[in-house]
């Protein structure tokens, strides 16, 4: 495409299911933000376009694993994730949630449009179905081994070990993952979207575009070169959370989230721009960029764009930079394993501090590999570059600055190669950098950047003004001018990559953020222009707070270790599992049994009857403390005499890997006697 007239950039709509972590943030949407804070400072028309994703059977479990509704839910987390992107500068114009109206009256018009065209085809398929939960287990409602890499947990839409995405059929032993009973097939019936006859165009498009990821187009073209062919998908679900499906006959049936939330992209543009909304998707001079992680491929290159194609109006993707998956102190982060660095617990530990973490994500973004975040190279990466290279640099102008001229910007005269050399520097960055982010290469965008304070850093070093003032004052007045010159351009091209300390660095400078350009031409604060003392820009991170970070993460290793000792005994079967029978009570009486350390007798009213049950956990509770507390009981274990005193049942304990003990109990108090299964 030549010169677009204006852009739309999108980041992945995140799941309301969930807070940020920094896997997100490398992810997505601190390469986006960067990309659209240096368009907009390019002075290009750009729209970011960002929002909550509140769809979908993620949102569901959540809400069941929480116990509350999925309203209740995507409230939450919409708060918690909008907030968090705020805070760290991502810089939207607008956020906004599928669960608005605009988004289900756009959605659905879309879906009666395709349908009106006659583009999907209504079939009746065998669908895994969960007896016991007597529900259809859409998407992540069934789960089993990954076909790929064999990761038993995978999902029925994706293997979020491998990225791979998948349908249910493809999954080794499934299994419903709300009852964990295995699922029978069941009739029903689903609008699909037939994409085969789509596919040497979904490939012409493809190969039509410029600069894309090899990885990304690697992954579309083994796709459609798949000998298969592009499988009709499923754009219906048997759920009654979503996008009520718009047309007669389809009751208790919802949009698929995959077809609903890239649309998403369009009704917030809607939402944003009222009647203007149009050009910004359906011009053909308007570029269209989705930032996303890898496991989104697929949708953005060829389900998305299929759609896009059957609807006919609008303009397709031109760009989909998506990145691949940081990892964390060596490993996957996973939300469910609390294995993450969370953005709003980031802030509580490192206040003010947003930027070091940009710093650190871009310089070791995943752009063309998986990567890993470690908290030693955080600090490395913050006490060896931003603060010994960056901020010793800027903070030894402006002190010398105030010493030697009370800061106000002495003037420059002859200029030695060195200050040439430094200035010329100066004034081919813009454009530099600027190559980087437009190939969407990050990384090297913000090492070039970077490049500018240790030359800055460098030539102090080497020109050692400091010895310079008392015998050759001109000279020093030459190096501040030039030094100067440095600060003033990191403050302006750091805008993208560190938007907190540019502003910082800019005011102590007294500048306004200049356009992109405009800082090509070298000199950018004139002499005899009074500066500030301003203050430091970058804080150490000392040995104990990296400790600290370390020490949150060790409890969720040991559990995990502890996970990996205790492997998941052989599989039982329902009826199996029925013959147990499990009850609440309430312990009555509680006396340590005699000559033992570990023993309590304990005395359980279990509803039906009073129980003696003895139980080892006298090194753990004080037995005055148990009286009065409900408890979960096997009550047909058969009995057993322990130290002479006859117990009959178990109470159920679950224990961490610290071997600390806790009643497995119910959250209420309910009736002793309440089955428990
Ligand atoms: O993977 C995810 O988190 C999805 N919620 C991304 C959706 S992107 C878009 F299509 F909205
Ligand atoms: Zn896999």
């Amino acid at each position: 495409m030549s010169e677009p007239k204006r852009y739309t950039v999108t980041a992945a709509l995140p799941y309301a299911n969930g807070p940020v972590h920094i896997g997100h943030l490398a992810g997505c949407y601190l390469p986006a933000d960067i990309y659209v804070r240096y368009l907009r400072q390019k002075g290009k028309d750009v729209k970011f376009i960002c929002g909550s994703d509140e769809h979908g059977v993620a949102v569901i479990m959540k809400a069941k694993a929480e116990g509350v509704s999925p309203q209740e839910i995507v409230d939450k987390y919409n708060g918690i994730m909008s907030e968090a992107f705020n805070e760290f500068g991502i810089s939207f114009d607008i956020y906004s949630r599928t669960s608005k109206k605009i988004h289900h009256d756009t959605a659905s018009d879309f879906f009666l449009k395709l349908y009106n065209k006659g583009c999907f085809t209504e079939k009746e398929t065998e669908q895994y179905y969960d007896q016991e939960a007597d529900q259809f287990l859409a998407d992540r409602y069934i789960m089993g081994e990954c076909p790929n890499c064999h990761f038993p947990d995978a999902y029925g839409d994706q293997c979020e070990n491998c990225g791979t995405s998948l349908s249910a059929d493809e999954l080794i032993n499934p299994r419903s993952a709300l009852s964990g009973a295995k699922p029978i097939k069941k009739k029903t019936t689903h609008w699909f979207l037939p994409l085969d006859h789509l596919s040497d165009k979904i490939k012409d498009y493809i190969q039509s575009r410029k600069g894309w990821k090899p990885s990304v187009y690697g992954q579309c073209m083994s796709w459609l070169d798949d000998g298969a062919g592009l499988q009709a998908r499923s754009m219906t679900r048997d759920l009654d959370w979503g996008i009520s499906v718009p047309i007669e006959g389809a009751d208790g049936k919802v949009l698929y989230v995959w077809f609903d939330a890239p649309i998403g992209y369009i009704s917030a543009s809607k939402e944003l721009l009222g009647n203007e909304w149009e050009k910004y998707w359906k011009d053909e001079d308007t570029s269209l960029v989705h930032f996303i992680g890898k496991d989104n491929i697929v949708f953005h290159c060829i389900i998305f764009p299929a759609m896009l194609m059957e609807h006919g109006e609008f303009i397709l993707p031109e760009h989909v930079p998506a990145n691949e998956f940081l990892n964390l102190e060596g490993k996957k982060i996973s939300t469910s394993r609390n294995w993450a660095v969370w953005l709003h617990e980031y802030l509580q530990d490192f206040p003010n501090n947003q930027d070091a973490l940009r710093y650190v994500l871009c310089a070791t973004a995943p752009e063309t590999k998986d990567n890993d975040f470690t908290w030693k190279d955080f600090q490395t990466r913050n006490n060896s570059e931003l603060v010994a290279i960056y901020g010793n640099f800027v903070n030894r102008v402006l002190v010398l600055m105030q010493k030697y001229y009370k800061g106000i910007i002495p003037k420059a005269s002859n200029l030695t190669d060195t200050d040439k050399e430094l200035l010329n520097s100066l004034k081919e960055a813009s454009n530099s950098i600027g190559e980087s982010l437009e190939k969407y290469k990050f990384r090297d965008a913000l090492s070039k950047y970077m490049g500018l304070a240790r030359m800055g850093n460098k030539y102090l070093a080497d020109e050692e003004p400091w010895k310079k003032f008392k015998v050759d004052p001109e000279r020093t007045e030459t190096i501040l001018y030039v030094a100067t010159q440095v600060c003033a351009m990191l403050s302006q091209l750091g805008e993208p990559f560190m938007p907190f300390t540019s502003e910082k660095l800019r005011s102590f400078l007294k500048m306004d953020l200049m356009p992109w350009d405009a800082t090509s031409k070298g000199e950018l604060i004139a002499a005899g222009t009074e500066i500030e003392k301003g203050s430091l820009l970058f804080g150490i991170v000392e040995d104990e707070v990296v400790e600290k970070q370390l020490e949150k993460l060790k409890p969720q290793e040991k559990v995990e270790e502890k996970v990996f000792a205790n492997p998941l005994k052989e599989e039982i079967g329902f009826e199996d599992f029925m013959k147990m029978d499990i009850r609440t009570g309430t312990i009555l009486a509680a006396e340590p049994v005699k000559k033992t350390d570990k023993l309590l007798k304990l005395t359980v009213d279990i509803g039906l009857e009073k129980r003696t049950i003895v139980s080892g956990i006298a090194e753990q509770f004080k037995p005055e403390d148990l009286i009065g507390k409900q408890v979960s009981v096997l009550a047909n274990l058969a009995p057993k005499k322990l130290r002479g005193v006859e117990s009959k049942g178990m109470i159920l304990m679950a224990e961490d890997a610290d071997g600390k003990l806790t009643f497995a109990a119910p959250v209420d108090n309910v009736g002793d006697g309440s089955v428990v299964r």
